[in-house]
This record gives C-alpha cells, structure tokens and sequence, in this order.
C-alpha cells in the first residue's frame, strides 16, 4: 500500500521544484526559468532548465526531464512513494502516519533499505572490534596519533580483525539474504562458496552520506601492507567522485561560516576536526570531482584547499582550483611549513597554530603566481611565456571581470611584464567563458502564436475550457505544426485529467518532447493572456485558410493547363470566397 494519491498532488503543488532542485544544482534565473549544470549528464555550458510555474524541468543536452519527484527518484534513487516522502520533507508537509514505510517500495528501494541496513550492523561491529585484545596495537597507534577517545566515537572508528570471515559470519548470523551481502561490498564471495570479509586487519573509517547514512567504509593498513587505503566498491548506496567524506558533520558550519576546509585525507579531516575546524570536509584522495564542487557549493561560497605540500598534492590543487574556478567558487589555498599535510601539522604544532594559518590562506592567484615562478622562473622571455600559458586558463575561468583584471595585474607584476602582454596573451588563449547564462533562442520553429496557445492550455483552466471546445468545432487540430503535443495535450485535456507536464511528456517521443520543452521555456515569449484567445485562434484559421488558398491556386492553374474553362471559372469564385474570408480574418 502507498500513499493516498491525493496526497502526493498535494505535495506536488505545494513543493517548490526550483527550490528542491536548487538543493542539488546550481541554478540561475533566466528569463521566466531557471538554468543549471545538468546533474544527470556531464556539461560545461548548462542546458539543464527548470520551470517553476510548470513544476517541470528539462535538460536540453541529455533529455532528462520530469517533475520533482523524478528529480529525486533520478538523484537520490528513491523509490516513488519514498520521493513522496521526500520531497514533503523537503517542502516542510507533514506526511500523513498511517503509512507503512517501504510498504509499497519497489525492489530497488528495498535493497537499499537492507544496504542501510548492513552497512549499519557492520559499523556497530567494527566498532566493538576496535574494543577487542586483537586491536590493542591499534588503539595504541590511534592513541599516538593525538586521536581522542571522543574523536574515535564521533567518526565512529573501528576496527577490522585479521580473521578471513569474521564480519561475514556476524552478518550472516544477523539474517542478511547472500544477495544484500554481496551487493554491499563488504563481503567478497569466495570460489569455493560462501563469503570472506574485504576488509582484514584494517583501521575502518565509516564513510557517511549526506544525510549521515553509513554507506561505505575504508580500511588504513595498520602498517605498511599495501594498498594503504583500501576502499569499498561502488555501490547502489555509494558513488565515490559523487561524496565528500565529512560533508553530512560539516556542512553547518560551512554554511554559518560560507566555507569550506578541503583536505585530501581522511586523518586530515578527523585532525582538523578535533582542531575545532568543523567546516572540513576530505576529497579522498581523488581529484576533487565537479559533482563533488556542487554539493559543496550549496552550503558555502569559498572553499580553502589544504592539500599535501607533495607534487601530488600540488597538481591535485591545481586541479581542484581549476574545477572550484569553474564552479565560480571563491578558493583560498593553504600551504602548510615543513611539508607537513594538516594531520601532521597539527600533531606538530597543535590546532591553534592550524587555525592561525588557516585564516591567512592567500587567495588563489598569489598561489598560482607563486606556482609560475616556482615551475617556470622569471629569468628567460620563455619561461615568462610558459607561466603565462600555465596560468591563463585559471584566470579564464574566474567569472567576475573585476577579480579577473585584478588577478592579470598581480601576475603580471610578479613575473615581470607589462599586463598590457598579459591581457593580448589572455585574449590570444581566448578560452571559451560561459559568461552568458541563456539558453539559445527556442522553438523558432513553431509558431508563435500556436506556441502561446499551447502554453494557455497548459497554464490554465479557464482557458482550456475555452480553447479545446473551439479547437474541435473549428478543426483547427489539424493546423498545429506541434500537432502530435497538441493532440496528446487536448487527449488528456478531454479525458478529464489536468495536462501536467511531466505526464505530457511521457505521452510523447524524444524529438516531440525537446520541441515542448523549446516551447515551455522558451525564453522570449510573453507571459500568456487568456484575452489573447482569439487572436491565437485566428492566426490558426488564417493559416487554414491560406493553405486552402495555395492549393486552390495550384488547382486553378491545372485547370488553365487542360484548358477548362468552366472548371476555372468556378475555382475562380471559389477564391474570391477564400480572399473575401481571409480579408475578413485580418480585419
Ligand atoms: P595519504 O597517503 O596522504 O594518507 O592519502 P593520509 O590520509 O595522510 O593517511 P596517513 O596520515 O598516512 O595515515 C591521502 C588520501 O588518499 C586516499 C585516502 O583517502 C587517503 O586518506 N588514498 C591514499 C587511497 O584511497 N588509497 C591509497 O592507497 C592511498
Ligand atoms: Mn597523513
């Protein structure tokens, strides 16, 4: 059993998509709609529109499209009645009680469910185990490393025994089907059947979604075994370029605060942490993602990257800047003395140090100056020429022109030319900026006053009342050049159900479905105006009319050809009729 159908009418018309969606992706206002990177295909122009009014979106680059609760069923893989529920919390709508939970999910929703589940039993167990005389070399190294008993706890950390199985049969002895335990990743099924356990003799770190759900775990060898870091696998539950670790305890503060500490490690982030630093989240290891940017970007508008001061952490920064840039975030970098990474730093030096160096983190383009005097030099006209092209594409993607001319004087000042060069190199590079947020021009293809009838009957009732009946006794359908949309509009309008956009579209093939969209967000139409009806409707008769008309034409001259008379002459009053209507409909 689901939800009453009512009730998730009502949370569609009461649930803000712009808002809900604005959660999960950057949107600007456009017009009457709103534009963003599309979350469901890579992009670095956005063609991802949302429709507020409509309570619809639809992305121009991979057709992706539906209505809120699509949304959250595409983004957080939810089930239909969980995205009800979801998207009621979201739009603060109390949710009616009665329902059983899960009661109607489909198979895909209860598997994560039992995920959640496993990964949660598994966390309670590792955690226990870090208790266990196996673990007391751990415990000794945790204590080592200025790891606080509350630190331990809060991160929820654990530990792995050696033992080929031992979370396997805990988790078996729990109940999980083989399926569920396959799936989560923290089993491995071995040839001769049955499971073993992925991670052995491992220091666990739970990593948490947004919302705080155990989802993955990695395992830090306890020595020097390799890999280092072993980490589960993608999973229904877990998607690694999409999750920041600590992002679900930081994001408060790096919301009060508008930033965000980002570091490489999982020991950085807990270090940072326990140093009072809660707005820290850890890319792992990873090169920050532009996924990964966007979360971010919801919470806060800078970002400070504390990377590892090694060549690997450099290039990392430089990438991550890069990807930040992009994302029009405002990025600070902090480089720590002593090659130390910030967990090393503040076992060194103590937290209070790491937040003194924390507030002076120089803004990106001292570090990037920095960066072309160290990797290039100064000394020869090449090496200036090489750190300009280094640079350049960083300043490229700066959005606001102010900073971008700021930044261009500070580099030029610190390699040593004149800006007047750096900005004809700047102009040479010419890297495509996406300076003008907008869609191109849409639906040029249809009509416009077609178009303006096909958005009144959209938008609203009155006007369907009005329009449908007259459409039918004129028979003017069969005018739309958007016909197969005007038809699966009027269908649903006339079988009682209010046209919403999400179940138009689905009545529709992908080319038909663009092609509404180009109509529903075209950026250049004016509102629509119930009085206008008829002015729309004439333009259609018009067009009826004229078509009517060319082909009389076409008639009266094959009649001239065969030479009958009669028949040219009666095609002839045919036409005068025709013009003496057409005059009438452009009065
Ligand atoms: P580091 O090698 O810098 O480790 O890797 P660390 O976090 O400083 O750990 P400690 O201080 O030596 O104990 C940085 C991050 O890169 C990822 C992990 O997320 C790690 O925290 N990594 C590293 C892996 O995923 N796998 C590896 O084998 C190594
Ligand atoms: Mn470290």
């Amino acid at each position: 059993m689901g939800l009453p159908s009512d009730f998730s009418r009502h949370v569609k018309s009461a649930a803000d998509i712009v808002r809900i969606i604005g959660e999960q992706v950057r949107l600007k206002k456009s017009g009457n709609n709103y534009l963003g990177l599309c979350p469901f295909h890579q992009e670095k122009t956005p063609s991802f529109s949302v429709h507020s009014a409509r309570q619809f979106y639809y992305c121009f680059g991979c057709g992706a499209k539906g209505d809120v609760f699509q949304f959250v069923i595409a983004t957080e893989r939810l089930s239909f009645p969980e995205a009800v529920r979801r998207v009621a919390q979201l739009a603060g709508i109390p949710v009616p009680q009665e329902v059983p939970y899960g009661g109607a999910s489909s198979p895909e929703a209860r598997l994560r469910a039992a995920l959640h589940e496993v990964h949660q039993r598994a966390l309670e167990f590792y955690r226990k185990q870090l208790q266990s005389s196996e673990a007391s070399p751990l415990r000794e190294i945790i204590r080592n490393r200025g790891v606080t008993a509350e630190t331990v706890e809060e991160f929820g950390l654990g530990f792995a025994p050696g033992k080929g199985s031992s979370l396997a049969s805990f988790l078996l002895k729990e109940g999980f089907p083989e399926k569920v335990l396959e799936e989560s990743g923290l089993l491995l099924r071995r040839d001769s059947g049955g499971f073993r356990d992925r991670f052995r003799n491992r220091w666990i770190f739970p990593i948490a979604a947004e919302n705080g759900k155990v989802v993955a775990f990695a395992g830090r060898a306890i020595g020097q075994e390799q890999p280092k870091y072993l980490n589960s696998p993608e999973t229904p539950l877990y998607s690694k370029s999409h999750l920041l670790y600590n992002l679900f305890r930081a994001r408060e503060a790096i919301r009060n605060s508008d930033s965000a500490v980002l570091v490489e490690g999982y020991m950085d982030a807990i270090a940072v942490h326990q140093a009072g630093v809660q707005n820290v989240v850890a890319s792992c290891g990873t090169s920050l993602t532009q996924r990964q940017v966007q979360k971010l970007s919801r919470y806060g508008r800078e970002v400070v990257v504390n990377y590892d001061p090694d060549l690997a952490g450099k290039t990392a920064t430089d990438r991550s800047v890069s990807i930040l840039l992009e994302e029009e975030m405002s990025v600070r970098i902090l480089r720590l003395e002593g090659n130390m990474d910030p967990d090393q730093f503040i076992q060194k030096k103590g937290g209070e140090a790491y937040r003194a160096h924390l507030a002076e983190a120089e803004p990106f383009f001292r570090y990037l100056a920095a960066r072309v005097l160290e990797t290039h030099g100064k000394s020869t006209p090449e090496a200036k020429v090489a750190g300009l092209n280094f640079v350049l594409p960083f300043v490229a993607k700066v959005p606001n022109k102010l900073i971008r001319a700021e930044l261009v004087a500070d580099i030029a000042q610190k390699i040593d030319v004149s800006p007047g060069i750096v900005w004809d190199t700047f102009r040479e590079a010419a890297v495509a900026r996406r300076e003008s947020f907008q869609l191109p021009r849409a639906a040029t293809r249809i009509p416009s006053a077609e178009a303006m009838l096909i958005r009144l009957l959209l938008d609203s009732e009155e006007s369907r009342q009005e329009v449908v009946p007259v459409l039918r006794q004129k028979d003017l359908l069969s005018e739309f050049e958007a016909g197969t949309i005007v038809s699966a509009l009027v269908g649903m309008i006339e079988g009682g159900s209010a046209p919403d956009m999400a179940s138009l579209a689905d009545r529709l093939e992908e080319a038909q479905q663009r092609l509404l969209a180009e109509i529903v967000f075209d950026r250049e139409a004016r509102p629509v105006n119930i009085d206008e009806v008829s002015t729309y409707i004439l333009a259609l008769e018009r067009k009826r009319v004229q078509r009517e008309r060319v082909s009389l034409q076409h008639r009266i001259q094959e009649a001239q050809k065969q030479s009958d008379g009669q028949l040219a002459m009666e095609l002839l009053r045919e036409q005068q009729h025709i013009d003496r209507r057409l005059a009438e409909l452009l009065q």
